[in-house]
């Protein structure tokens, strides 16, 4: 649905994004995630045509943003960084403005704009003015405008910046009801807010990409070993080594903590059960096994550090 090829942004000698290419699918929700300063926010005012890309190109459908701006203009819903709220009007009144400025169909007007309160969870403050408004209400008026029509693509830049736990929790929801119906591309700095909603990720660290996928893959292609952890008191720990060594000499051995050995085997000699059959039939006795995944933060947090790393690190 969404093809972003090659964008580049330049100002002056600064490359502030850098050959970014990613596609999205119809339906799925996906997360543009990377630190402050990334590009997120620059690469979301390309897609939406507000600022153009030194190079590179840009579609929803079939529909080039170059070649036909007026049409692919209608193709989406945008909620900026900065919500372009007017802190003086109503939040109905305001939709209905927003609905007539985007120049959409008069005829469904207050249908469109009773829809996209309904969709951001705003209906019930619909007479309040604006400015009167929370923070995480005002986000989510903001959403509600980049709803209206319920345009094929819905891009959100940071909805959940600024809130509090239980108001991105709020924002959260509103996320996992556009699931599956809309397609929907967000970002964020702080995985973690995001990670569980998107059916894909997009990681961006200074204007580059680093890793596009499913959480399952990005996992995956970032872990170079299965690892288990077995608590066990210390005598049986050596026992578990050597019957580990067994099962595949190649296993990386090491201690958590005193009571704790963690087993790291290649990737693709994981035992799965054969290692607690083996641990078993050699005799040792343990208070808890149990296999050691990596969330999508320490992907995310790993690929972040290794560039500034590289880069002799930078705030
Ligand atoms: N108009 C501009 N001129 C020069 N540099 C800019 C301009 N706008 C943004 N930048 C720089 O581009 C980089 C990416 O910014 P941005 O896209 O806002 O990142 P993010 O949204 O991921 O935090 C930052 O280093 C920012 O300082
Ligand atoms: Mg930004």
């Amino acid at each position: 649905m969404l093809k972003v090829e090659h964008i580049t942004k330049r100002y002056h000698d600064k490359t502030v994004v850098r050959d970014i290419s990613f596609a999205l699918e119809t339906g799925h929700i996906c997360g543009f995630v990377g630190p402050n300063g990334a590009g997120k926010s620059t690469t979301m005012n390309i897609i939406t045509g507000y600022l153009q890309p030194t190079s590179g190109s840009v579609s929803i459908g079939e529909i080039d943003i170059r070649k036909k701006p007026d049409e692919y203009r209608r193709l989406f819903g945008y909620l900026p960084e900065i919500p372009p709220l007017y802190p003086d009007m109503l939040v109905e009144d305001y939709l209905r403005f927003v609905h007539e400025a985007k120049g959409l169909d008069k005829q469904k007007r207050s249908e469109q704009v009773a829809e996209a309160m309904e969709m951001a969870d705003v209906t019930h403050v619909r007479g309040r003015l604006i400015k009167n408004l929370s923070k995480g209400y005002k986000q989510r008026v903001g959403m509600a405008q980049a709803f209206l029509g319920r345009p094929p693509l819905i891009i959100l830049d940071e909805p959940t910046i600024g809130l509090d736990p239980a108001q991105i929790v709020q924002v959260r929801n509103i996320l996992l009801s556009l699931k599956e119906q809309h397609t929907v591309l967000l970002s964020s700095h702080i995985l973690s807010e995001i990670g569980e909603v998107c059916d894909e990720i997009v990681l961006i660290n200074r204007g580059e990409l680093v890793a596009a996928g499913t959480e399952k893959e990005l996992v995956s292609a970032h872990t170079d070993a299965a690892r288990y952890l077995i608590r066990a008191e210390d005598g049986m720990l050596a026992l578990a080594e050597n019957a580990a060594r067994e099962l595949c000499p190649e296993v990386r051995c090491g201690r958590a903590d005193a009571e704790t050995l963690e087993l790291a085997f290649p990737k693709e000699k994981d035992p799965g059960l054969q290692l607690t059959d083996r641990l078993i039939e050699g005799g040792v006795r343990f208070g808890e096994l149990y296999r050691k995944t990596r969330s999508l933060e320490d992907v995310f947090l790993e690929l972040v550090n290794a560039a500034d790393g590289n880069d002799g690190g930078r705030a």
